[in-house]
Protein backbone atom coordinates (compact mmCIF):
# COMPACT_ATOMS: atom_id res chain seq x y z
CA UNK A 1 0.00 0.00 0.00
CA UNK A 2 1.31 3.96 -0.83
CA UNK A 3 2.23 5.53 2.56
CA UNK A 4 -0.47 7.27 3.86
CA UNK A 5 0.16 11.45 4.13
CA UNK A 6 -1.83 13.58 5.86
CA UNK A 7 -3.79 16.10 3.57
CA UNK A 8 -5.42 19.30 4.43
CA UNK A 9 -8.96 18.76 2.61
CA UNK A 10 -9.97 22.20 4.23
CA UNK A 11 -9.49 25.02 5.70
CA UNK A 12 -11.16 28.32 7.22
CA UNK A 13 -10.86 31.04 9.20
CA UNK A 14 -12.06 34.01 11.41
CA UNK A 15 -11.14 37.38 12.83
CA UNK A 16 -13.33 39.42 14.99
CA UNK A 17 -14.95 42.80 12.94
CA UNK A 18 -13.29 45.03 16.00
CA UNK A 19 -10.38 46.87 13.66
CA UNK A 20 -7.73 48.91 15.68
CA UNK A 21 -5.94 50.82 13.24
CA UNK A 22 -2.45 52.63 13.74
CA UNK A 23 -3.90 55.88 13.52
CA UNK A 24 -6.26 54.64 16.84
CA UNK A 25 -2.88 53.36 18.49
CA UNK A 26 -1.82 57.10 18.40
CA UNK A 27 -4.34 58.19 20.66
CA UNK A 28 -3.73 55.17 22.93
CA UNK A 29 0.35 54.84 23.33
CA UNK A 30 3.31 57.10 22.11
CA UNK A 31 3.48 55.91 18.60
CA UNK A 32 3.15 56.87 14.99
CA UNK A 33 1.88 55.21 12.11
CA UNK A 34 5.01 55.52 9.93
CA UNK A 35 7.01 53.99 12.45
CA UNK A 36 4.57 51.19 12.75
CA UNK A 37 4.23 50.47 9.60
CA UNK A 38 8.29 50.82 8.38
CA UNK A 39 9.59 48.37 11.49
CA UNK A 40 6.87 46.20 11.46
CA UNK A 41 4.58 46.34 8.01
CA UNK A 42 1.47 46.46 10.28
CA UNK A 43 -1.27 48.92 9.37
CA UNK A 44 -4.30 47.37 11.41
CA UNK A 45 -5.47 44.14 13.58
CA UNK A 46 -8.12 42.76 15.20
CA UNK A 47 -9.78 42.94 18.66
CA UNK A 48 -12.07 40.90 20.53
CA UNK A 49 -14.25 42.99 21.73
CA UNK A 50 -17.07 41.74 24.59
CA UNK A 51 -17.65 40.55 27.87
CA UNK A 52 -17.23 36.81 28.35
CA UNK A 53 -15.82 35.74 24.63
CA UNK A 54 -12.37 33.35 25.23
CA UNK A 55 -10.44 32.10 22.23
CA UNK A 56 -12.71 29.48 21.28
CA UNK A 57 -15.14 32.01 20.60
CA UNK A 58 -12.76 32.71 17.66
CA UNK A 59 -12.43 29.13 16.38
CA UNK A 60 -16.29 28.34 16.69
CA UNK A 61 -17.22 30.19 13.57
CA UNK A 62 -13.70 28.64 12.01
CA UNK A 63 -14.45 25.21 12.60
CA UNK A 64 -18.29 25.31 11.96
CA UNK A 65 -17.00 27.00 8.40
CA UNK A 66 -14.91 25.24 7.98
CA UNK A 67 -17.18 22.06 8.40
CA UNK A 68 -20.06 22.93 6.20
CA UNK A 69 -17.26 24.07 3.56
CA UNK A 70 -16.19 20.00 3.44
CA UNK A 71 -19.86 18.64 4.15
CA UNK A 72 -18.99 16.77 7.35
CA UNK A 73 -20.64 17.21 10.82
CA UNK A 74 -18.87 17.93 14.07
CA UNK A 75 -19.48 14.52 15.60
CA UNK A 76 -17.25 13.02 12.92
CA UNK A 77 -13.80 14.30 14.34
CA UNK A 78 -11.94 12.29 15.69
CA UNK A 79 -9.34 14.86 17.15
CA UNK A 80 -8.52 18.03 18.00
CA UNK A 81 -5.43 19.83 18.63
CA UNK A 82 -5.79 23.40 19.64
CA UNK A 83 -2.78 25.36 19.16
CA UNK A 84 -2.61 28.54 21.37
CA UNK A 85 -0.76 30.82 23.84
CA UNK A 86 -4.10 32.63 24.94
CA UNK A 87 -6.49 29.11 26.33
CA UNK A 88 -9.53 30.52 27.58
CA UNK A 89 -8.65 29.25 31.16
CA UNK A 90 -5.63 27.19 32.24
CA UNK A 91 -7.57 23.89 32.46
CA UNK A 92 -9.01 22.35 31.07
CA UNK A 93 -7.69 22.54 27.49
CA UNK A 94 -9.65 24.76 25.05
CA UNK A 95 -10.03 21.52 22.82
CA UNK A 96 -12.63 20.18 25.18
CA UNK A 97 -14.60 23.60 25.24
CA UNK A 98 -14.18 23.83 21.71
CA UNK A 99 -15.05 20.02 21.27
CA UNK A 100 -18.43 20.75 23.57
CA UNK A 101 -19.37 24.33 21.90
CA UNK A 102 -19.45 22.87 18.25
CA UNK A 103 -20.91 19.34 19.11
CA UNK A 104 -17.78 16.96 18.39
CA UNK A 105 -19.03 14.81 20.43
CA UNK A 106 -16.48 12.09 19.48
CA UNK A 107 -13.49 13.76 19.52
CA UNK A 108 -10.87 13.50 22.52
CA UNK A 109 -8.88 16.88 21.90
CA UNK A 110 -5.72 19.18 23.93
CA UNK A 111 -4.10 22.25 23.53
CA UNK A 112 -0.56 22.64 21.90
CA UNK A 113 1.68 25.33 23.62
CA UNK A 114 4.50 26.46 21.74
CA UNK A 115 3.69 29.88 21.21
CA UNK A 116 3.79 31.29 17.33
CA UNK A 117 4.76 27.95 16.20
CA UNK A 118 2.21 26.31 17.54
CA UNK A 119 0.21 25.95 14.29
CA UNK A 120 3.38 24.22 12.82
CA UNK A 121 3.90 22.11 15.87
CA UNK A 122 0.27 20.96 15.75
CA UNK A 123 -0.11 20.21 12.04
CA UNK A 124 3.63 17.90 12.34
CA UNK A 125 1.54 15.88 15.34
CA UNK A 126 -1.85 15.79 13.70
CA UNK A 127 -0.28 14.84 10.52
CA UNK A 128 1.37 11.89 12.67
CA UNK A 129 -1.69 10.48 14.09
CA UNK A 130 -2.98 10.41 10.11
CA UNK A 131 -0.22 8.69 9.22
CA UNK A 132 -0.33 6.18 11.63
CA UNK A 133 -3.69 5.11 10.80
CA UNK A 134 -4.88 5.79 14.10
CA UNK A 135 -7.01 8.69 12.77
CA UNK A 136 -8.72 9.97 9.90
CA UNK A 137 -9.82 13.00 10.70
CA UNK A 138 -7.60 15.25 12.78
CA UNK A 139 -8.49 19.00 13.19
CA UNK A 140 -5.87 21.60 13.93
CA UNK A 141 -6.47 24.67 15.33
CA UNK A 142 -4.39 27.88 15.77
CA UNK A 143 -6.02 30.85 17.09
CA UNK A 144 -5.08 33.50 20.08
CA UNK A 145 -6.81 36.26 21.56
CA UNK A 146 -3.33 38.36 22.33
CA UNK A 147 -5.84 41.40 23.14
CA UNK A 148 -6.35 39.29 26.78
CA UNK A 149 -2.33 39.53 27.43
CA UNK A 150 -1.23 42.80 25.92
CA UNK A 151 -0.31 45.93 27.61
CA UNK A 152 -2.06 48.55 26.03
CA UNK A 153 0.28 50.81 27.87
CA UNK A 154 3.53 49.11 26.24
CA UNK A 155 4.12 50.59 22.82
CA UNK A 156 6.91 47.80 22.46
CA UNK A 157 4.25 44.77 22.34
CA UNK A 158 0.57 46.55 21.74
CA UNK A 159 1.03 47.61 18.23
CA UNK A 160 2.28 44.16 16.60
CA UNK A 161 -0.53 41.52 18.06
CA UNK A 162 -3.85 40.92 17.35
CA UNK A 163 -6.59 38.73 17.80
CA UNK A 164 -7.81 35.89 15.13
CA UNK A 165 -7.79 32.03 14.56
CA UNK A 166 -7.58 29.61 11.45
CA UNK A 167 -8.36 25.89 11.28
CA UNK A 168 -7.39 23.00 8.88
CA UNK A 169 -8.80 19.38 8.71
CA UNK A 170 -6.55 16.58 8.01
CA UNK A 171 -7.19 13.19 6.35
CA UNK A 172 -4.99 10.49 4.74
CA UNK A 173 -4.12 10.78 1.32
CA UNK A 174 -2.68 7.63 -0.38
CA UNK A 175 -1.81 9.70 -3.41
CA UNK A 176 1.32 11.78 -2.80
CA UNK A 177 -0.24 14.56 -1.30
CA UNK A 178 0.18 16.34 2.05
CA UNK A 179 2.32 16.93 4.60
CA UNK A 180 5.53 15.67 3.57
CA UNK A 181 8.24 16.72 6.12
CA UNK A 182 9.14 18.83 8.68
CA UNK A 183 12.07 19.75 10.74
CA UNK A 184 10.74 21.61 14.28
CA UNK A 185 12.80 22.84 17.17
CA UNK A 186 12.72 24.20 20.46
CA UNK A 187 15.45 26.25 22.88
CA UNK A 188 14.42 26.83 26.36
CA UNK A 189 17.06 29.22 27.11
CA UNK A 190 15.55 31.94 24.72
CA UNK A 191 12.47 32.03 27.41
CA UNK A 192 14.48 35.22 28.86
CA UNK A 193 13.41 37.21 25.64
CA UNK A 194 9.73 36.35 25.42
CA UNK A 195 7.32 35.15 27.80
CA UNK A 196 4.66 35.65 30.44
CA UNK A 197 6.34 36.49 34.16
CA UNK A 198 3.29 35.71 36.06
CA UNK A 199 -0.15 33.62 35.90
CA UNK A 200 1.79 30.09 36.09
CA UNK A 201 3.16 27.80 38.81
CA UNK A 202 6.24 29.92 39.31
CA UNK A 203 4.38 33.14 40.04
CA UNK A 204 0.45 32.58 40.91
CA UNK A 205 -1.46 35.67 40.20
CA UNK A 206 -1.28 37.74 43.36
CA UNK A 207 -2.41 41.58 43.73
CA UNK A 208 1.45 42.42 43.15
CA UNK A 209 1.63 40.46 40.39
CA UNK A 210 -1.08 42.33 38.55
CA UNK A 211 -0.05 45.82 39.95
CA UNK A 212 3.84 45.01 38.58
CA UNK A 213 1.84 44.34 35.08
CA UNK A 214 3.57 40.35 35.10
CA UNK A 215 0.08 38.96 33.72
CA UNK A 216 0.91 40.94 30.09
CA UNK A 217 3.21 39.68 27.46
CA UNK A 218 6.37 40.63 27.72
CA UNK A 219 9.38 40.56 24.97
CA UNK A 220 12.73 41.68 24.31
CA UNK A 221 11.92 42.89 20.49
CA UNK A 222 15.23 43.14 19.71
CA UNK A 223 16.89 40.18 20.85
CA UNK A 224 13.65 38.20 19.64
CA UNK A 225 14.08 40.00 15.84
CA UNK A 226 18.01 38.56 15.97
CA UNK A 227 16.84 34.87 16.66
CA UNK A 228 13.79 34.46 14.10
CA UNK A 229 15.34 36.41 11.48
CA UNK A 230 17.94 33.94 11.06
CA UNK A 231 16.27 31.16 12.54
CA UNK A 232 12.95 31.28 10.77
CA UNK A 233 14.81 31.72 7.09
CA UNK A 234 17.44 28.84 8.37
CA UNK A 235 14.72 26.46 9.13
CA UNK A 236 12.31 27.17 6.32
CA UNK A 237 16.10 26.86 3.90
CA UNK A 238 16.77 23.04 5.60
CA UNK A 239 13.70 21.24 5.14
CA UNK A 240 13.85 22.81 1.38
CA UNK A 241 17.44 21.28 0.85
CA UNK A 242 16.80 18.12 3.02
CA UNK A 243 13.94 17.66 0.37
CA UNK A 244 15.89 18.76 -2.83
CA UNK A 245 14.03 21.88 -3.57
CA UNK A 246 14.67 24.89 -4.80
CA UNK A 247 12.80 28.48 -5.41
CA UNK A 248 11.47 27.34 -8.57
CA UNK A 249 9.86 24.31 -7.15
CA UNK A 250 7.99 26.00 -4.62
CA UNK A 251 4.59 27.30 -5.44
CA UNK A 252 4.19 29.38 -1.92
CA UNK A 253 6.08 30.41 1.02
CA UNK A 254 3.73 30.81 4.28
CA UNK A 255 5.93 32.48 6.84
CA UNK A 256 4.70 33.25 10.13
CA UNK A 257 3.55 36.87 10.66
CA UNK A 258 5.56 38.66 13.48
CA UNK A 259 7.55 41.11 11.43
CA UNK A 260 7.97 42.09 7.53
CA UNK A 261 11.10 42.34 7.60
CA UNK A 262 11.31 38.88 9.41
CA UNK A 263 8.96 37.46 6.30
CA UNK A 264 11.38 39.32 3.98
CA UNK A 265 14.47 37.86 5.25
CA UNK A 266 13.14 34.43 5.04
CA UNK A 267 11.82 34.54 1.15
CA UNK A 268 15.80 36.14 0.84
CA UNK A 269 17.16 33.37 2.05
CA UNK A 270 14.72 30.59 0.16
CA UNK A 271 15.07 32.84 -2.86
CA UNK A 272 11.55 32.60 -3.05
CA UNK A 273 10.29 35.26 -5.10
CA UNK A 274 7.93 37.68 -3.48
CA UNK A 275 4.96 37.10 -5.45
CA UNK A 276 4.96 33.91 -4.09
CA UNK A 277 5.14 34.69 -0.26
CA UNK A 278 1.78 35.18 1.51
CA UNK A 279 1.68 38.48 3.38
CA UNK A 280 -1.52 39.33 5.72
CA UNK A 281 0.23 40.78 8.31
CA UNK A 282 -0.66 44.54 7.24
CA UNK A 283 -4.32 43.69 8.13
CA UNK A 284 -4.15 41.32 10.94
CA UNK A 285 -0.87 42.10 12.86
CA UNK A 286 0.85 38.85 15.04
CA UNK A 287 -2.13 36.61 15.81
CA UNK A 288 0.35 34.03 16.76
CA UNK A 289 -1.41 31.00 16.43
CA UNK A 290 -3.48 32.62 14.21
CA UNK A 291 -1.24 33.60 11.24
CA UNK A 292 -0.34 30.77 9.09
CA UNK A 293 -3.90 29.24 9.22
CA UNK A 294 -5.46 32.76 8.25
CA UNK A 295 -2.79 32.77 5.32
CA UNK A 296 -3.87 29.80 4.08
CA UNK A 297 -7.35 30.22 4.61
CA UNK A 298 -7.09 33.46 2.38
CA UNK A 299 -4.92 32.46 -0.51
CA UNK A 300 -7.01 29.17 -0.54
CA UNK A 301 -8.60 29.94 -3.57
CA UNK A 302 -5.68 30.62 -5.33
CA UNK A 303 -3.68 27.30 -4.51
CA UNK A 304 -3.74 24.37 -7.08
CA UNK A 305 -3.32 20.45 -6.66
CA UNK A 306 0.24 19.70 -5.98
CA UNK A 307 1.59 22.97 -5.39
CA UNK A 308 4.28 22.73 -3.11
CA UNK A 309 4.40 24.79 -0.14
CA UNK A 310 6.83 25.64 2.33
CA UNK A 311 5.34 26.70 6.20
CA UNK A 312 7.82 28.54 8.43
CA UNK A 313 7.27 30.29 11.88
CA UNK A 314 9.89 31.18 15.21
CA UNK A 315 8.03 32.11 18.17
CA UNK A 316 8.50 32.12 22.06
CA UNK A 317 10.32 29.10 23.24
CA UNK A 318 12.18 29.60 21.76
CA UNK A 319 10.63 27.30 19.10
CA UNK A 320 10.72 27.56 15.02
CA UNK A 321 10.24 24.67 12.49
CA UNK A 322 9.09 24.61 8.80
CA UNK A 323 6.62 22.25 6.96
CA UNK A 324 7.10 20.89 3.61
CA UNK A 325 3.21 19.83 2.20
CA UNK A 326 2.08 19.02 -0.88
CA UNK A 327 -1.41 20.62 -1.76
CA UNK A 328 -4.65 18.07 -2.27
CA UNK A 329 -7.32 19.92 -3.74
O1 LIG B 1 6.04 36.25 16.85
C1 LIG B 1 6.81 35.94 17.96
C2 LIG B 1 8.19 36.39 17.80
N1 LIG B 1 8.27 37.84 17.86
C3 LIG B 1 8.93 38.50 16.92
O2 LIG B 1 9.37 37.94 15.97
C4 LIG B 1 9.13 39.99 17.13
C5 LIG B 1 10.57 40.36 16.86
N2 LIG B 1 10.87 41.75 17.11
C6 LIG B 1 10.42 42.76 16.35
O3 LIG B 1 9.65 42.55 15.43
C7 LIG B 1 10.97 44.14 16.61
O4 LIG B 1 12.03 44.05 17.52
C8 LIG B 1 9.91 45.13 17.16
C9 LIG B 1 8.88 45.46 16.09
C10 LIG B 1 9.23 44.56 18.38
C11 LIG B 1 10.60 46.45 17.55
O5 LIG B 1 11.30 46.97 16.43
P1 LIG B 1 12.83 47.37 16.57
O6 LIG B 1 13.23 47.87 15.25
O7 LIG B 1 13.59 46.19 17.12
O8 LIG B 1 12.78 48.56 17.58
P2 LIG B 1 13.56 48.71 18.97
O9 LIG B 1 12.92 47.89 20.01
O10 LIG B 1 15.02 48.56 18.71
O11 LIG B 1 13.27 50.23 19.28
C12 LIG B 1 13.83 51.29 18.49
C13 LIG B 1 13.31 52.62 19.00
C14 LIG B 1 13.47 52.79 20.50
O12 LIG B 1 13.72 54.14 20.77
P3 LIG B 1 15.21 54.65 21.05
O13 LIG B 1 15.67 53.89 22.27
O14 LIG B 1 16.01 54.31 19.83
O15 LIG B 1 15.03 56.12 21.30
C15 LIG B 1 12.11 52.43 21.04
O16 LIG B 1 11.83 53.04 22.27
O17 LIG B 1 11.92 52.73 18.73
C16 LIG B 1 11.21 52.98 19.95
N3 LIG B 1 9.92 52.34 19.90
C17 LIG B 1 8.84 52.93 19.33
N4 LIG B 1 8.66 54.11 18.75
C18 LIG B 1 7.45 54.40 18.27
C19 LIG B 1 9.56 51.10 20.33
N5 LIG B 1 8.27 50.87 20.07
C20 LIG B 1 7.80 51.98 19.45
C21 LIG B 1 6.54 52.33 18.93
N6 LIG B 1 6.41 53.54 18.34
N7 LIG B 1 5.48 51.52 18.97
Amino acid sequence: MNKIHAAITAVNGYVPDYVLTNHELETIVDTNDEWITSRTGIKERRILKGEGLATSDLAVPAVEGLLKKRGITADEIELIIFCTTTPDMPFPATANVLADKIGAKNAWGYDLQAACSGFIFGLATGAQFIESGKHTKVLVVGGDKMSSIINYQDRATCIIFGDGCGAVLLEPNTEGYGVIDSVLKSDGSGRAFLHQKAGGSLKPATHETIDANEHFAYQEGQAVFKFAVTNMADVAAEVMERNELNSDDIAWLVPHQANKRIIDATANRTGVSADKVIINIERYGNTTNGTIPLCLWEWESKFKKGDNLILAAFGGGFTWGSIYLKWAY
